[in-house]
């Protein structure tokens, strides 16, 4: 596996789709995203920044920090120019050639099939400049739009995991739904 820090510059682009690295610029939309209903629900460990220029601050230091670490791969999802979402590799593991993926969108631009575009590229990124040989979702087992999104570009179910995550809205623990995709399915 190639380590993230080798990785300078990174940027994706297919079907008027982009992904590259966050920028301090992207405050609007993590500041949105963090407090979204939904991606608070289905994500864990979101905390919704307090202003812009909170978000401004993370933004600079935190996605940068885990990148040079080689613990997280972070991106801004760009589409015809406009931040609308967030798409990220987590939990990277070299020793088993691994990681976990998550995505989320602005309400506005969901059910377009942008997210499923978006979690293509982030997984290409995860297999064609990092070699992973794995890539894990874990979805919330009555968050419908994810595993579909998954299944979509061939990420195949793997497990039940009951009670994985608190839901950073309600605390509530949520069942999941465990999906994995190896470099040959990805469609
Ligand atoms: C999950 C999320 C990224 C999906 O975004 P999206 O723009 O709706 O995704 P897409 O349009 O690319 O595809 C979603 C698919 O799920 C389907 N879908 C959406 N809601 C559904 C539901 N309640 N039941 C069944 N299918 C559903 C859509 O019809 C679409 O399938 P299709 O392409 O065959 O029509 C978006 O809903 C989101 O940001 N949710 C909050 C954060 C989140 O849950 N992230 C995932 C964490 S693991």
């Amino acid at each position: 596996m190639r380590a993230l820090a080798a990785v300078g510059e990174a940027r994706l682009e297919a079907d008027g789709l982009v992904l590259r690295r966050p920028v301090p610029g992207d405050a609007p939309l993590v500041y949105r995203g963090t407090r979204d209903p939904l991606v608070r629900e289905f994500l864990q460990a979101v905390i919704p920044h307090v202003d812009l220029a909170a978000a401004e601050r993370w933004l600079a230091e935190v996605p940068p920090q885990l990148w040079t670490g080689g613990r997280a791969a972070y991106f801004t999802v760009v589409l015809d120019g406009e931040p609308v979402g967030w798409a990220e590799l987590v939990n990277l593991d070299a020793a088993d050639e691994s990681a976990e993926v998550a995505v989320w969108l602005l309400p506005e631009h969901r059910r377009m099939r942008t997210a499923t575009g978006a979690l293509r590229l982030v997984c290409r990124f995860g297999f064609e400049w990092l070699g992973l040989r794995r890539i894990d979702a874990f979805a919330a087992a009555d968050n419908m739009a994810s595993q579909v999104m998954g299944a979509a570009i061939g990420f195949r179910r793997a497990g039940y995991r009951p009670a994985l995550f608190r839901s950073s809205r309600t605390q509530r623990l949520h069942d999941a739904v465990h999906a994995t995709l190896v470099p040959d399915d990805l469609c």
